[in-house]
């Protein structure tokens, strides 16, 4: 049943290249240069009349919401705000039925977010789902929504939801954007290809794991990480951190890049292993400062760099090469080394990688 993987959660991080394309299956033909997303045709003016979007959402669910709002306000110029569900709910938000609602969720059970539907829809707002298991409370709870086509997600860890919920909301994104003219014909055919393409760019990432294994050897006995990224990496930078938390139990924050000198910085030293997503990008040469500060307080780079990169390699301690992409889909492919080293560093530290303690799959309580 672990298709001869030691855990679910490795299975399922190497799921990704398949359930990815399962997820755009018949939804994007790119050589036509078509998305078609059943449950959203209908609502398009609803998006594009909207004020505003807001994305709710819990843990690494409300991670690929902030990607998607790099990702929508940058095609679609809509104004897009991501909250956590559970701070929504409780806030008394000021919501009308002239904002969408967006919320994604892996279980399709999880209590804050469901509550924060039924509230929004209370307050006239039009709600979109995107889930994963069919059927759940949230997908019957929406107006409309889209599936995630990931399968089952038996390890508490959500790896292959997290990838597969970030094509679906690029997908409304590109859609929404070439619906409403904010995208170039150019571009918009140039995603559509290179999503398409994401499965093997994957694959690629995922030959890193024997090199990813050795880092985790070197770090495994370490106290404290901290994950650096920016733009649409700094969520995944979060994400990298939330991994590690919960499944190897040490403590990690995520923090986007140029906090650092904000307070953070305070805490490197040699014994702090700094995880940087230094990809290729308008960023790069930012991040390349950012790893500067770091290493002249002799902190440790473990660097995440697309391939052919030479001025972050120097600098780095450590690399995990990804393939090229262009910065908006990089989410998808710069999350992987960071799943394989806190699944290989869970492993070296013997935890119950699958269930980790104190989590459960399915949060129903509030
Ligand atoms: C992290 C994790 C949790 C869930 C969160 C939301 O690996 O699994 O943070 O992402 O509990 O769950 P769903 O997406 O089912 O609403």
């Amino acid at each position: 049943e672990k298709g001869g993987y030691d855990h679910f959660m490795m299975k399922e991080i190497y799921e990704q290249p398949s359930v990815i394309k399962d997820t755009y299956r018949g939804r994007l033909l790119a050589d036509q240069g078509l998305i078609h997303l059943g449950g959203l045709e209908d609502y398009i003016p609803k998006f594009l009349n909207a004020d505003r979007i807001i994305i709710i959402a819990c843990g690494t669910s409300w991670h690929a919401g902030l990607v998607a709002e790099y990702v929508f306000e940058d095609l679609t110029r809509i104004p897009v705000e991501v909250e956590y569900a559970s701070e929504f709910r409780y806030r008394n938000p000021i919501i009308t039925e002239k904002d969408v609602v967006i919320a994604i969720s892996q279980s399709g059970e999880t209590a804050d977010t469901l509550a924060a539907i039924k509230l929004a829809k209370e307050k006239g707002a039009f709600v979109y789902g995107i889930c994963n298991v069919v059927g759940s409370s949230i997908s019957r709870e929406t107006h409309s929504g889209t599936y995630t086509h990931a399968g089952p997600e038996i390890g508490v860890a959500s790896t292959k939801a997290f990838t597969t919920q970030i094509t679906v909301l690029t997908m409304i994104a590109l859609k929404l954007a070439k619906t409403k003219g904010t995208i170039s014909k150019r571009d918009y055919m140039l995603y559509l290809h290179e999503l398409e393409l994401i499965p093997t760019r994957v694959e690629e990432a995922l030959k890193s794991n024997e090199k990813i294994k050795e880092i985790a050897e070197v770090f495994k006995n370490a106290s404290n990480f901290l994950y650096l990224g920016r733009g649409c990496n700094f969520p995944v930078a979060l994400e990298g951190a939330l991994k590690l938390k919960e499944i190897s139990y040490i403590h990690a924050e995520g923090y986007p890049a140029a906090e650092m000198k904000h307070g953070p910085i305070a805490l490197i030293d040699e014994n702090m292993p700094v995880v940087v997503i230094a990809i290729n990008s308008d960023h790069y040469d930012k991040v390349v400062s950012n790893i500067q500060e770091i290493k002249s307080r002799k902190g440790i780079i473990i660097a995440v760099v697309t391939e052919g990169d030479t001025a972050v390699t120097e600098m780095a301690d450590y690399v995990m090469v990804v393939p090229k992409t262009p910065e908006m889909l990089t989410p998808l492919v710069t999350t992987i080394p960071l799943q394989l080293l806190s699944y290989h560093i869970a492993v070296l530290l013997d935890r119950n990688v699958d269930q980790p303690r104190n989590l459960a799959k399915s949060v129903t309580v509030e």
